[in-house]
């Protein structure tokens, strides 16, 4: 019965929505739900997240839901709390939380065991837990295992489901509202109760599928598939250099290929909360069972080799200008328009530059002084020693010798053209070769324009 409870107050939203984690993921999905008419409870372990939301300060990336998080908060259906509470009315706990890259006696699990084990603490039968982080294979039999300690039976009066989210921050083509997901759910009337809330996420647009290991795979896999295909083309523009040709004109003439072929652009590598660790899940089962995936492992092996290679080129290029070892490196964000330097190339470069005694500085619209021990942390870096400049004005500009673009933003594209195109430093290495050539400009574009 208990569960059969759950769906009919899901269907009236009676139930209240408990979802772990604020950040890229659970922020969304929170004001989804609340401006759908849900009761929902935030839980963050965070209390400056918890602070700054309740005051209503939103980072950059998350003004595009101001309106829905105002109306949310003006109608009390969002509420932010460091630990639940128990209700009458039955729950759903979201799971939204961090899951760091495994690594020797650092479980990726940490933190969703945390999450689900506070879940627990104040839940009853009928109650449903669904795990959206990004986990390793074998992760939802194990959250099963300690669901089914605390006395409760998987699909009889306890709900449990594994449905990864896919979200792409800031794509405004591909949203929380259309983009489908992939689904594990126990038992029949989970996945009836799981429907009638994502009805009011995505349309309950779920594939479900057989067994949580095929959902686990599924989503490393989606990731694997995008870390393979960057560290290609990214060793496929290191051939280019070498061969004196534009990679994009390579990859553009071939995207003209109307079937078999999907371009992918170089860059400085892969970084963020999801590329460079998802497919670590993959690998690592495979070690686990006596077995390989030579595929992730070059391609990851790839992904640090590039920084080290651009370092290279900036290094022999500098010196057979015979100009002194200044770089300003420029966007530090792993994606465009975004404040996330999560496990980001840019402080790969300045690191690797520092180790070779570069004067270097680094510059990111988006960089936050006041947030550079979290870099350092998110980055796995003890020190970083760089010169913070708080803008790219003609002035501070010429003070070196080399930019390195690491990330455009829409706020940098155009002075960065300009800073080109004025010929304000003798040589700019463009990582994702965007920068057209402009033979009026006296800089020097990447490594094959002398
Ligand atoms: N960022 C993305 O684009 C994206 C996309 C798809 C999937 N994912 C996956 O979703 C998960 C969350 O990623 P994110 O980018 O939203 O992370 P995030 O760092 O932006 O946010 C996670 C939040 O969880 C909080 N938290 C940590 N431990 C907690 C606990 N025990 N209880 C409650 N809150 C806790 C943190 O304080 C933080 O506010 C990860 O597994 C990630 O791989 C992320």
């Amino acid at each position: 019965m208990y569960l059969h409870d759950t769906l009919s107050q899901t269907q009236s939203k009676k139930c209240i929505i408990e979802i772990f984690g604020l950040g890229y993921v659970g922020f969304p999905l929170s004001i989804r739900l609340a401006t759908s008419g849900f009761k929902v409870i935030g839980v963050d372990v965070d209390s400056k997240r918890i602070e700054r939301i309740q005051n209503n300060i939103l980072n950059e990336s998350e003004l595009v839901f101001r309106k829905e998080f105002l109306e949310s908060r003006k109608n009390g259906n969002f509420e932010m709390v460091k630990f639940p509470t128990k209700s009458d009315s039955s729950k759903i706990g979201i799971i939204c939380v961090p899951t760091p890259i495994p690594k020797q006696n650092i479980d990726s699990n940490v933190f969703v065991k945390s999450a689900v084990e506070n879940f627990l603490n104040t839940c009853k039968s009928g109650d449903v837990i669904i795990i959206e982080s990004s986990v390793k294979v074998g992760t939802t039999n194990e959250i099963r295992t300690i669901i089914e300690g605390k006395g409760f039976k998987i699909g009889e009066d306890f709900g449990l489901c594994f449905c990864p989210e896919r979200i792409d921050p800031l794509n405004q083509k591909w949203t929380l509202e259309n983009i489908p997901r992939v689904i594990y759910a126990s038992d029949d009337i989970t996945f009836r109760i799981v429907q009638s809330v994502y009805h009011y996420v995505n349309n309950s647009s779920l594939k479900r599928v057989e067994s949580a290991k095929i959902a686990e795979v599924v989503k490393s896999f989606e990731n694997a598939f995008r870390l393979v295909n960057i560290s290609l083309v990214n060793e496929l523009a290191v051939l280019c250099d070498k061969l004196e040709i534009n990679v994009n004109d390579v990859i553009n003439a071939a995207a003209t290929k109307p079937f078999g072929f999907m371009p992918f652009y170089p860059s400085a590598g892969v970084g963020g909360h999801c590329i460079p660790k998802d497919p670590r899940f993959l690998l690592e089962s495979a070690r686990t069972l006596n077995s390989e995936f030579s595929t992730i492992d070059t391609a990851l092996k790839i992904n640090s080799f590039i920084p080290k290679y651009i370092v290279d080129s900036i290094e022999s290029t500098l010196e057979r200008l015979k100009i002194a070892k200044s770089v300003l490196v420029c966007g530090l964000t792993y994606k465009p328009d975004i404040e996330d330097m999560r496990d980001s190339p840019g402080f790969k470069i300045i690191n690797e530059l520092q180790k070779r005694n570069f004067r270097v500085a680094g510059y990111d619209p988006y960089y936050k002084k006041d947030m550079r021990e979290r870099y350092l942390i998110a980055n796995e870096l003890q020190e970083l020693n760089f010169v913070e400049l708080d803008s790219l004005d003609d002035d501070l500009i010429r003070n070196f010798n080399c930019i390195c673009i690491v990330q455009y933003h829409a706020k940098t594209r155009f002075r960065l053209t300009a800073i080109y195109q004025k010929s304000l430093v003798p040589f700019i290495y463009d990582c994702q070769k965007k920068l057209a050539k402009d033979p009026k400009s006296k800089t020097i574009l990447n490594v094959h324009n002398f």
